[in-house]
């Protein structure tokens, strides 16, 4: 679509969201809300163009394939990362790991606050990695961890 398309020199990003993300929309509504992922990734590309971004979200059940995308991130030109690890988020040592290999500026991202719910969703593994959190914010917490990303993106 030529008007979605975004400039050149437009900041890339890349969202990935974790397991069972794609049930978004009717997974546990009352802690998840009702928004499917294809609308969240909708109104991310929206206010990324608006920001002078361009953001690509993914989706994978498989803690391997996060780590492959996460490895190629660099090389396939995104400047910084929008991660929801999902469950990965806390037990992965391969996405930290990941993470820090990589070394491109990572937002970490959650729907839920996992701080307010039970007490295994308190430990984050990729957190030591990230740059930041946004969580709680239901699928604005997708929205806000962009604006932050870009204005730190942009004052490197
Ligand atoms: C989640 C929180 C995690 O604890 C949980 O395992 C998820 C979703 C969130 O977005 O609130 O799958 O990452």
């Amino acid at each position: 679509m030529p008007g979605k398309r975004s400039a050149p020199s437009a900041i890339r990003i890349l969202c990935l969201s974790g397991p069972n993300l794609q049930l978004l929309g009717t997974r546990e509504p009352e802690i998840y809300g009702h928004t499917t992922l294809a609308e969240i990734h909708a109104r991310l590309e929206a206010r990324a163009l608006a920001l002078g971004a361009h953001v690509e979200g993914r989706q994978t059940n498989h803690e391997g394939t996060l780590v492959d995308w996460i490895g190629a991130a660099r090389a396939d030109g995104f400047a910084g990362l929008l991660l929801n690890p999902a469950a990965y988020t806390h037990t992965s040592i391969a996405l930290y790991d990941a993470l820090r290999a990589v070394a491109l500026p990572c937002v970490e991202v959650h729907l839920s606050n996992p701080d307010a719910r039970e007490a295994f969703r308190r430990r984050s593994r990729v957190a030591p990695a990230c740059v930041g959190r946004v969580s709680g914010f239901g699928p604005d917490s997708y929205e806000l961890a962009l604006e932050a990303l870009v204005r730190l993106l942009s004052r490197a």
